[in-house]
């Protein structure tokens, strides 16, 4: 609806109506409980009373815009798992995804740091695995965190003859927050001074307890370099995968979570995306935290052109008006119309947000000076 009874309006921001009609007559509008008022002066008046309830007023025109109902039974089918890669920098993330390729991207990575996510779609014996490696240096905590929240499972590397560091404790409690499964891939079993149990004894304390410990944890040991255990990782994480039954629906409107996005000087804005549920087609509306565009080109990790993209499939795009933040969650929309509104209002909503902050700040300061 794009209107909204004063009643309606206080019963939602958990207010008497009296507060908002009193609001409202500073506006200069005139209302009494049952009137009914535009959408635009029912968002003004929840903004100037306060951000919370502007939250569920901003519902309504989400509502709105994206199809929310819960797909149905019959509409779900099994989508491949998507596998976020973590552990402590240096450990061998990209080495093993390297291996799992069959592609060389550390030989290619600054420093032999990885610095961004890399998503990747694998074909493992008749079904497909989308990986999204990250880096593990300490500086990248939020990129971490990011990635354990778009997966289902969390592979935990740990170098053999290095043991537990520094941030695969952190890594551990990413994927704990995030409640994916863990399973653990101990590297470098090709070098003299690997020492499995060792890694097996620091993980105990953190509550991961190795099967062959009467635990649940499934401990893998491999080597990137030799590829030695590499298949029965990958076994695993289908065997974990399958008792998950992780399914999706394709015949809905896409929606998804941006993994990364820049600004690329021919391209204009290009953001990487994961699809979670339903599928991506080129020319599809999209709105992406405030980006709103239609796809124009859509291309795979190898750079090949894609006309659509199911369930668990990371893209690239173009065709968005802005840069959208890497974690803004993506719906493709049919209202094109509506979708801008939505950006006009998360904007507003940013800019009261950073006003709200530095009015904070200036408070403290204020104080901090008497
Ligand atoms: P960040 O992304 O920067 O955190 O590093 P990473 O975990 O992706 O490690 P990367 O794959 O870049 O490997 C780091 C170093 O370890 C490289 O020199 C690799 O060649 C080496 N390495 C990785 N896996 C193995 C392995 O199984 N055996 C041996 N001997 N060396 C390995
Ligand atoms: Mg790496």
């Amino acid at each position: 609806p794009d209107e909204i009874t004063v009643g309606e309006l206080a019963a939602r921001m958990k207010m008497t109506a009296a507060n908002i009609i009193k609001k409202l007559m500073g506006l200069g509008v005139m209302a009494s409980i049952s009137d009914t008022i535009d959408y635009d002066t029912a968002f003004l008046v929840a903004s100037e009373l306060g951000c919370a309830p502007e939250k569920e007023v901003v519902v309504t025109i989400e509502e709105r815009l994206f199809e929310e109902e819960e797909d149905k039974n019959e509409d779900l089918v099994t989508r491949s798992p998507i596998v976020v890669v973590m552990g402590h920098v240096d450990h061998g993330k990209t080495s093993l995804l390297d291996a799992i390729r069959h592609a060389s991207v550390t030989s290619t990575e600054a420093g032999g740091i990885t610095q961004h996510i890399g998503a990747y779609k694998v074909k493992v014996g008749d079904g497909e695995i989308t990986f999204l490696d990250t880096p593990g240096h300490e500086a990248f905590t939020a990129m971490r965190a990011r990635g354990a929240l778009m997966t289902d499972i969390a592979i935990l590397v740990v170098a053999a003859d290095d043991g537990i560091m520094p941030q695969t404790v952190e890594a551990i409690n990413h994927a704990k927050a995030a409640g994916v499964s863990i399973i653990v891939a101990i590297n470098k079993m090709d070098k003299p001074e690997a020492n499995p149990d060792r890694v097996m004894q620091e993980l105990t304390e953190y509550e991961l307890v190795p099967e062959e410990w009467g635990g649940d944890v499934i401990c893998v040991p491999v080597s990137a370099a030799t590829k030695q255990g590499i298949d029965t990782l990958l076994e695993m994480v289908q065997l974990t995968a399958d008792v998950k039954e992780l399914k999706a629906n394709p015949n809905r409107m896409a929606k998804g979570a941006v993994i990364e996005a820049k600004l690329d000087k021919g391209r204009g804005p290009v953001a990487t995306v994961l699809v979670q549920n339903g599928t991506l087609h080129r020319g599809d509306v999209v709105i992406a935290g405030t980006a709103v565009g239609r796809v124009r080109a859509m291309t795979d990790e190898n750079g090949r052109r894609l006309e659509e993209a199911g369930p668990a499939t990371p893209v690239e795009i173009t065709g968005l008006a802005e840069v959208p933040a890497a974690g803004d969650d993506f719906n493709a929309v049919e209202n094109e119309k509506l979708a801008r509104e939505l950006v006009e209002k998360r904007r507003y909503q940013q800019k009261q947000e950073q006003f709200n902050s530095y009015q904070k700040v200036t408070l403290e300061n204020l104080f901090s000076q008497i």
